[in-house]
């Protein structure tokens, strides 16, 4: 696996690459859709491949590990065998969701107990464990498991959960290094810089994680509740620590202004849940602004669902025909307003690479912004 950084805008710090991996070629900058247990929630693989243009999908550990189970993945020769998604995978380690989702959890020094949230069973969760499962569930970009502290999190707390993150990730480079990929593709590690929002750990843990030499690097810890300002300040800050010639992954960001913004900061990769969750509850992302398709305005506007969309969705269907579905709690709007939002973020995303490579990526971005913003 190869990164390449093709260009730097000259107004900001947006860059355009392309991440080389065994399934296929990632054109940065990258959103990727959130498949949880193997699936982004209520759309084929085919809408994913030839409509919303999705180049790389996430899965998580916590749920794969839990159900299907291992046994399952591995027996299918891995996820992608598994669901039929033939381009690249990034699983996400579990150090996340064992925070905001399991019953309750322990952590100590050596890893985390947690109990599932689907049958109350327990199980522990180690930095090596995190490695052993990614490996057999195939992922091209494994993540490092570390703990993704709350906001707000105590200065104190802050700092000894930063030093565990990075003695877990001491752990979790030796793990890949013992072990080998399952299934004849490379796997990557891509470490997490921790440390809230406090500038000094920060650039403690931006260094620590920078000295790992690994084939990327994210920012964790962020979109837990902050402020835009600090968001944008946490990022500014780590990215001009870390390494220029690896992509840089912003975990769990965001709207899609955030992803602007923070494309500008020099951020490559990122993935969120809100495109996908929001629109099941009728929230609509264009590039017009936000539409909440559930309002009494759309009831008898039979225009296109987004004139300006580019997947097949906002022009074969109406704006008061969603509206229809989603009060109605159909699958059907459920299924059309996903991938509506998704092919709109992707089509966000690539667009500001073509700016970034025109060389005016800072001048659209200043445009789209406010009209991001809008509510229509
Ligand atoms: N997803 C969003 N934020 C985080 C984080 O800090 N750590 C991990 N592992 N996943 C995340």
């Amino acid at each position: 696996m190869h990164f390449s950084l093709l260009a730097t805008d000259k107004a900001s710090k947006a860059r355009a690459g392309e991440i080389h991996t065994d399934h296929g070629v990632i054109e940065t900058p990258i959103f990727m859709p959130v498949g949880t247990a193997g699936t982004v929630k209520g759309v084929h693989q085919h809408e994913l491949n030839e409509d919303i243009r999705a180049e790389i999908i996430l899965g998580n550990t916590y749920h794969l590990f839990l159900r299907p189970g291992l046994e399952v993945i591995e027996a299918a020769g891995g996820l992608h065998k598994f669901n039929g998604w033939n381009k690249p995978m990034l699983t996400d380690s579990g150090g996340y969701q064992v925070y905001s989702l399991a019953g309750s959890r322990k952590i100590t020094e050596e890893g985390v107990k947690f109990q599932s949230h689907i049958d109350g069973s327990y199980h522990f969760f180690t930095p090596e464990r995190a490695i052993d499962i990614q490996r057999t569930i195939g992922a091209d970009i494994i993540m490092a498991f570390d703990e993704c502290t709350p906001y707000p999190c105590d200065y104190k707390y802050a700092k000894r959960s930063m030093h565990m993150t990075h003695r877990w990730l001491k752990r979790c480079m030796d793990q890949m290094k013992a072990t080998q990929p399952k299934y004849g593709y490379d796997q990557v590690l891509f470490p997490i810089v921790q440390g809230s929002v406090y500038k000094d750990l920060r650039t403690l843990s931006a260094e620590a994680i920078s000295s790992f030499d690994a084939f990327g690097n994210a920012i964790g810890g962020l979109s837990v509740g902050e402020p835009d300002e600090d968001l944008y300040e946490m990022t500014d800050l780590v990215c001009e620590i870390l390494p220029k010639e690896k992509p840089r992954y912003l975990m769990g960001v965001g709207t899609p202004v955030n992803l602007l913004e923070c494309i500008a900061l020099g951020v490559d990769m990122f993935d969120c849940v809100m495109p996908s969750r929001n629109a099941r509850h009728g929230m609509l992302f264009t590039r017009n602004g936000i539409i909440n398709i559930k309002n009494k305005k759309w009831y008898k506007d039979f225009s296109p669902l987004d004139e300006s969309g580019t997947s097949y969705v906002d022009h074969a269907y109406t704006k008061a025909y969603l509206r229809h579905l989603i009060i109605s709690k159909e699958n059907l709007g459920i299924q059309i307003a996903t991938i509506h939002n998704l092919a709109f973020y992707l089509t966000l995303m690539k667009e500001a690479r073509q700016h970034i490579l025109a060389g005016d990526f800072n001048e659209w971005k200043n445009a789209m912004v406010p009209k991001l913003q809008n509510r229509l």
